[in-house]
């Protein structure tokens, strides 16, 4: 079964050909970071309107690499939520529009159980049940995949997402959006321990995160000492991608034991940190538990993972319907 993904609902404008749920055909990403940058951020107006813009050149992209049609795909896959409204609205009505001219049925899929789901495009893929880890941007939430179609939350962040707080921190610092990326490559410079960055909510009772409290702390160093230039700033980074990576690995290795999982996935975004990569391979080593981590590309967002969610989505009995709208808090 060939599935086209697609994929709009932040700043990538995606679409991706899947063969069976495994195989990636061609992979397109169109990335709107150098519009949103000036602004730090991204602006939800600004998003719909590129994808209009970027979305048809990047599906015929996706169906060329591929070498194939729009008569060879048998299930149009679209993320219908969560995401930016406008920005979601645009791939839905593509992918709506491109179902009524061929007839090819479609179907919406969830963006954090593409992202969860993107681990079956490995040749040594999980099955359920196991833990992921979704740690994005908009997301860190932590589900309990009990089978395809069944995922129970069982913690999540209480404020700002561990993106977010790359994100804003990068903003602090005087370094440009999205954090994550510069932050690290600067942290790989730096000390970890150079600065004691506090991890809230440590109890092992519950497993939710709150990243706010390590922004407030980095801008009230900054407050007090400036921005720092050079190795102080390395260092810097270095202690708050160590707060971030020692908080995260922490609780989800914590959850695998208590829920007697033996398999743990980390996605998303910031799964393409090397600190959070390589952190949480050895918590999981000594721990005897199986780590699987999508390729960096595969972390963030793209249509392959979207043409994976869909394709479940499908064999699970999902049909989209033209009555089929965006669902900006859509909750798996
Ligand atoms: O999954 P994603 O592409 O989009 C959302 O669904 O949000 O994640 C984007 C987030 C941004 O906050 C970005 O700063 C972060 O992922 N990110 C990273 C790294 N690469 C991207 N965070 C930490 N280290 C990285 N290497
Ligand atoms: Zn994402």
């Amino acid at each position: 079964m060939l599935v086209l993904g697609i994929e709009t609902s932040c700043d990538e404008t995606a679409a991706a050909l899947v063969e069976d749920g495994r195989r990636v055909l061609s992979d397109v990403v169109s990335t709107q970071v150098d519009i949103h940058r000036r602004w730090g951020g991204v602006v939800p107006e600004l998003a719909s309107r590129n994808h209009v813009v970027q979305v048809m050149p990047v599906l015929h992209e996706a169906l060329t690499r591929a070498n194939k049609t729009l008569d060879d795909v048998d299930l149009i896959a679209v993320t219908s939520g969560p995401g930016l409204i406008g920005a979601l609205l645009v791939g839905v009505q593509v992918a709506k529009s491109l179902s009524l001219a061929t007839g090819k049925p479609f179907v919406g899929a969830n963006h954090l159980e593409g992202h969860l789901l993107a681990i079956r495009l490995l040749e040594d893929a999980p099955e359920p049940p196991f833990l992921g880890l979704v740690v994005s941007g908009g997301h860190t939430s932590l589900y309990e995949v009990q089978d395809y179609g069944r995922y129970r939350l069982v913690g999540s962040t209480r404020d700002d997402a561990a993106g977010e707080a790359y994100d804003k921190t990068a903003r602090i610092l005087g370094l440009p959006y999205p954090g994550g990326l510069p932050i690290d490559q600067l942290a790989q410079k730096g000390d970890p321990e150079a600065i004691r960055f506090p991890r809230a909510l440590p109890g092992a009772d519950n497993f939710d995160w709150s990243f706010s409290g390590l922004k407030t702390a980095v801008a009230q160093h900054v407050r007090k000492h400036g921005v720092p230039e050079g190795q102080a700033l390395a260092d810097l980074c270095a202690s708050f991608q160590e707060a971030v990576a020692d908080a995260l690995s922490k609780k989800f290795v914590a959850a695998a034991r208590r829920l007697g999982l033996k398999n743990l996935v980390v996605c998303g975004g910031v799964a393409a940190n090397s600190r959070l990569r390589s952190l949480s391979k050895e918590r999981a080593e000594d721990r005897h538990l199986k780590l699987y981590l999508p390729p960096v590309r595969l972390c963030t967002d793209n249509g392959a993972m979207i043409a994976v969610a869909g394709y479940e989505a499908w064999r699970r009995g999902l049909r989209g319907d033209f009555n089929l709208s965006a669902d900006p808090a859509w909750r798996m």
